[in-house]
């Protein structure tokens, strides 16, 4: 009889195929997207740049980046038959689930619809980034009868991004953080990022401890009753996550220029109990949680930021994926019964 493939669960060490668009380091604390540690990326580049090295596989020369730069904000524009559907969208829905719903919608209406060659799938993924922003504007302001406010063609992503999430327009400084965040969330592998929302729940604990002389007990308390403490915790790094340190010291920085430490503070004593009690770091959502606060984003829009930056990641392996196009089959292994026979349904009891 031959052996048969065993199942591993939550598919844990299952190698599900090939991609040379980023990797975690072996030694289990560093990401890097295409051979550059994201941490250099997200304080010396720019969201433009990295979605651009992630979806076309190399950095752009400077002619490149301007090109590339231009086209996202002549894509930024959606169509207008969207509107509509954002008016229709019910408020009890997320804004999570109702972008899944509009970025659905843009599919139907793609110049390229149908067109899976890699020129056609780099225009859809470039038409899919430059878009996201003013989906996620719309689907939060379309149900309540509100328009989305003009886009700046003179900003760049990220400071259109804020500017339409906050309806102000951000300082550069403010800007320059939050599109630091983006670059650190544009890419992780295969992962279905079926957890997304720790951002925005790891911020309404922070708000639920409120002080930070109630932090150490009411985590200590959430833990003897065994509480998943978001934003702690990977599937993939055991060490660290490498993009946590790097936004929090932006985050420090900005909540020091800020003069409003009180959430850093509450954070601080999370991460040192988590530590001392579970051996568990933070991972990337934790600092970006309270960055976002600081930043006056709504946390509705934690999660839909998180799928506005990782767009460029999930194209670029979408194009990844259909270059070299070979059906993706995976099997389970059967746990139910065997041998039954069939009883008419009279006789059943
Ligand atoms: C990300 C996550 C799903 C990884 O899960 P995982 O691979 O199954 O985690 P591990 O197997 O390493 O967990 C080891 C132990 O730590 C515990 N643990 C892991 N993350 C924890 C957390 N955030 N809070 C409390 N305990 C946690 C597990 O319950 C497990 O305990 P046990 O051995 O007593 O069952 C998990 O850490 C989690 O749910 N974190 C919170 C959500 C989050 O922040 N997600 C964003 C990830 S970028």
């Amino acid at each position: 009889m031959t052996q048969r493939p065993q199942a591993q669960s939550g598919m844990e060490g299952i190698i599900a195929g090939w991609s040379a668009i980023s990797e975690v380091d072996p030694s289990g604390d560093k990401l890097i997207y295409r051979g550059y540690d994201v941490r250099e990326l997200a304080e010396k580049s720019s969201y433009e740049e990295v979605a651009y090295l992630i979806m076309m596989g190399a950095l752009p020369d400077a002619k490149q980046l301007a090109d590339f730069k231009e086209k996202l904000v002549e894509e930024r524009i959606i169509p207008s038959e969207l509107n509509d559907i954002f008016k229709r969208m019910p408020e009890r829905a997320s804004v999570m689930d109702r972008l899944r719903t509009a970025v659905s919608f843009l599919g139907l209406v793609d110049p390229d619809e149908g067109n899976d060659t890699h020129d056609a799938n780099i225009r859809k993924a470039i038409r899919l980034v430059a878009k996201m922003p003013a989906l996620i504007a719309g689907c939060y302001l379309g149900p309540k009868n509100k328009q989305i406010p003009a886009q700046n063609s003179k900003f760049p992503h990220a400071k259109n991004f804020l500017a339409l999430l906050t309806g102000k327009e951000p300082d550069d400084y403010s800007a320059k953080i939050f599109d630091a965040s983006l670059i650190l969330y544009a890419e992780h592998g295969f992962n279905a990022s079926t957890h997304g929302g720790a951002n925005e729940q790891a911020m309404k604990m922070l708000l639920e401890i409120g002080e930070p002389a109630k932090a150490e007990s009411w985590i200590r308390d959430a833990l003897a009753k065994k509480k998943k403490i978001m934003g702690f915790g990977h599937r993939v790094y055991k060490i660290q996550d490498s993009r946590a340190p790097i936004l929090k010291k932006m985050l420090k920085e900005y909540a020091e220029k800020m003069r409003n430490l009180k959430w850093l503070q509450i954070a601080d004593t999370v991460e040192r109990v988590m530590k001392e009690e579970k051996n568990l770091f933070p991972n990337v959502d934790f600092p970006c949680a309270v960055l976002y606060y600081e930043l006056g984003i709504s946390m509705e829009f934690y999660t839909p930021i998180f799928a506005a930056a990782r767009m460029a990641g999930w194209c670029a392996h979408a194009i990844e994926q259909l270059d070299n196009n070979r059906l993706i089959r995976p099997e389970c292994e059967y746990t139910g019964a065997h041998d039954q026979s069939y009883t008419p349904i009279d006789q059943r009891r």
